[in-house]
């Protein structure tokens, strides 16, 4: 089915909108509210985000690629996001990776086959200082990580 706003989304779009001098300017936390209801962002939400933005469905596509805040498909339970830039490079954050590909058997881009974990790559999430890190599901930091920590919440995780 195609994607489709609710009246009540439609509400918090206008009100977005109204507070911005153009209606593009609202892209990014609309694209939030279509992550919140779908857990991911979808061609057909793409599509039903340019409408309502009133641009073109690659100006879209354009800021869901670039940014690791959304998903372009459905994710598994637990996102594990490794930074990878200069700081937490530096601090082992490449070898903290390969643990983790190790551990759980994928690689980076992946998802385990019981759909319990994915992970990923992503630049500077502003945690340089308690490099090296991660953020999981979108929202929890694990910094100054070692690979016996990450054992230990590869476990928490259920
Ligand atoms: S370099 Fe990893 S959080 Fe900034």
């Amino acid at each position: 089915m195609a994607f489709q706003f609710t009246p009540a989304q439609r509400d918090q779009i206008e009100q977005l909108c109204a507070r911005y001098p153009t209606r593009r300017a609202a892209l990014l936390p609309v694209l939030w509210i279509v992550q919140a209801q779908e857990g991911w962002v979808s061609a057909e939400a793409m599509e039903a985000v340019a409408q309502v933005l009133d641009i073109t469905p690659a100006a879209v596509y354009e800021v869901v690629t670039f940014y690791t805040m959304y998903e372009r498909r459905p994710c598994a339970r637990h996102h594990l996001q490794v930074c990878r830039t200069l700081s937490c490079w530096l601090r082992g954050a490449k070898q903290l990776t390969k643990y983790l590909e190790g551990k759980l058997g994928v690689r980076v881009g992946g998802q385990t086959p019981d759909g319990r974990f994915q992970l990923s790559e992503v630049e500077c999430l502003g945690s340089c200082g308690t490099a090296p890190m991660m953020q999981v599901n979108g929202r929890d930091y694990y910094e100054n990580l070692t690979p016996e920590q990450v054992d230990k919440l590869l476990d928490a995780l259920k």
